[in-house]
């Protein structure tokens, strides 16, 4: 790939300030079995995380063509939400459904420690700039604040809905949390008391970054991009998108910013100026997440697929959105009542072939008369390996008559079930042959 010039000017005729990209990115970030919830890079861009459905993380080394996958990272008892670096000596911290905070050990790829938690789902996870301390966002209504050193968590925030969102001051010694009653709070992180609320939004926030010491960008429900002066506590709103703001970000020299939508449109501003700079459609779908290059004009970005794909900010890309649709994710139909169940409750957690592509999920490939926990190689719950059950029509139609959380407590398969008596014996049947080992 060429080197750009320095200055490049955008769609929008807006100049696009830093520009320079010496070895040619991986298009596609391609390892997860589930759709890919958050992306993050190190500083240096050579190196990213992914966060993703199907329980795991993947550190992916970016400086290889294609992409090579140095880590799956394995701990998460649910989906995974979001992940951030640590800064030096390094390592990262996951936050995902099953509420426990994860310190990777990013050399070894394992866990460092975890902090335990009761299940609730986090979305997001800071870390404050020195890497002592972190917090998280947590749907019981509360904030979480972490003592990294210390590996406890320390404090919980009140809040008066879930709250999706968490930053650090640039010095760290404030948090910004932002809930889904549309409320930005100000907290000491010290005394772990609220400063002050800073702003109400008459939508939920989704998502919030720091784009400079005094300035807070803030992405709502209703499509509101805005920006929130610490100062003056004023709003500008820079854009409107037609659907929910789903991720804000900035660049990591700060100088650029945006956001991704629910309708797989990115735009991205200069943070100075707040002039939009190039906006554009990435993918078919939600971006629930992207990430800026460093010094380079492209970022990743993330959603319903199980890849991360670039998209080039400038010249931006006009080329048509390449996509396999349906999704694999994606229902599609079929006459048997029973597969169609399959597709729409299991398919995004579990295979039906001998490998189980890296769902959250073992593959079912020869489930009948597989003893409960037993596939070699997949890491299950204590409580499911130790289950005395061999699976078959009547074990399976207990599982789902009672819910895998009453005949398997503490198991990690997600809460659900299958009352009505047709529909599940329909997907009984549908297993029983699908499932059915080919030699
Ligand atoms: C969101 C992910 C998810 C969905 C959806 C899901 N499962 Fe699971 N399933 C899991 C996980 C994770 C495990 C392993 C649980 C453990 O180790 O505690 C599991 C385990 C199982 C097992 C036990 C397998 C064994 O080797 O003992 C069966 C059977 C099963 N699931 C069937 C189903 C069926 C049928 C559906 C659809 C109705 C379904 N699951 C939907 C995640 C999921």
């Amino acid at each position: 790939m060429r080197a750009l010039a320095l200055t490049a000017i955008t769609a929008l005729g807006a100049p696009l300030p830093v520009l320079a990209q010496s070895s040619p990115l991986p298009e596609v970030l391609t390892g997860h079995g589930g759709p890919i919830k958050s992306i993050t890079l190190a500083d240096d861009g050579r190196r990213a995380l992914t966060a993703s459905f199907d329980y795991s993380l993947i550190l992916w080394d970016l400086s290889a063509q294609p992409a090579r996958i140095l880590h799956r990272l394995l701990g998460h008892d649910g989906a995974v939400n979001d992940v951030a670096f640590l800064p030096p000596p390094g390592g990262a911290v996951s936050v995902g459904d099953d509420g426990q905070v994860i310190l990777w050990d990013l050399e070894k790829g394992s866990p460092k420690t975890v902090i335990p938690g009761a299940p609730v789902k986090m979305l997001d996870i800071a870390i404050s700039p020195d890497g002592r301390w972190a917090a998280s966002s947590a749907w019981d209504n509360s904030a979480r604040l972490y003592d990294l050193q210390n590996l406890a968590e320390i404090a919980r925030l009140p809040h008066r809905a879930p709250v999706n969102a968490v930053a650090f001051s640039a010095d760290g010694a404030r948090l910004f949390t932002a809930a889904g009653n549309g409320e930005i709070t100000e907290w000491d992180r010290a005394s772990a008391q609220q400063i002050r609320p800073l702003y109400r939004h008459g939508w939920g926030i989704n998502s919030i970054a720091l784009i400079a010491p005094d300035r807070l960008a803030f992405g709502g429900l209703d499509g509101s991009f805005g920006i929130l002066s610490l100062a003056s506590n004023q709003v500008t709103q820079l854009a409107k998108s037609e659907r929910p703001i789903q991720s804000v970000k900035t660049s990591p020299d700060g100088a650029l910013m945006g956001y991704g939508d629910g309708a797989g449109q990115v735009a991205v501003f200069a943070s100075g100026s707040g002039v939009l700079l190039e906006r554009g459609t990435v993918t078919y779908g939600p971006v629930w997440d992207f990430a800026f290059l460093p010094n380079s004009p492209y970022i990743y970005h993330v959603g319903l697929d199980d890849f991360a794909a670039l998209w080039r900010i400038s010249p931006r890309d006009f080329g048509p959105i390449e996509a396999e649709l349906p999704r694999r994710f994606q229902i599609r139909d079929s006459e048997d009542p029973g597969e169609l169940e399959f597709l729409r409750k299991c398919s995004i957690c579990h295979t039906l072939t001998p490998d189980d592509g890296n769902r959250a999920g073992p593959t079912l490939y020869d489930l009948f008369g597989r003893r409960a926990g037993s596939l070699p190689g997949y890491p299950y719950s204590p409580a499911l390996a130790a289950l005395d059950v061999t699976w078959n029509a009547a074990s399976l139609s207990q599982l789902f008559d009672d819910g895998p959380d009453i005949m398997v407590p503490g198991t990690k398969m997600p809460i659900q079930r299958l009352k009505q008596v047709d529909r599940r014996d329909d997907l009984i049947r549908f297993l029983e042959t699908a499932t059915a080992p080919v030699d």
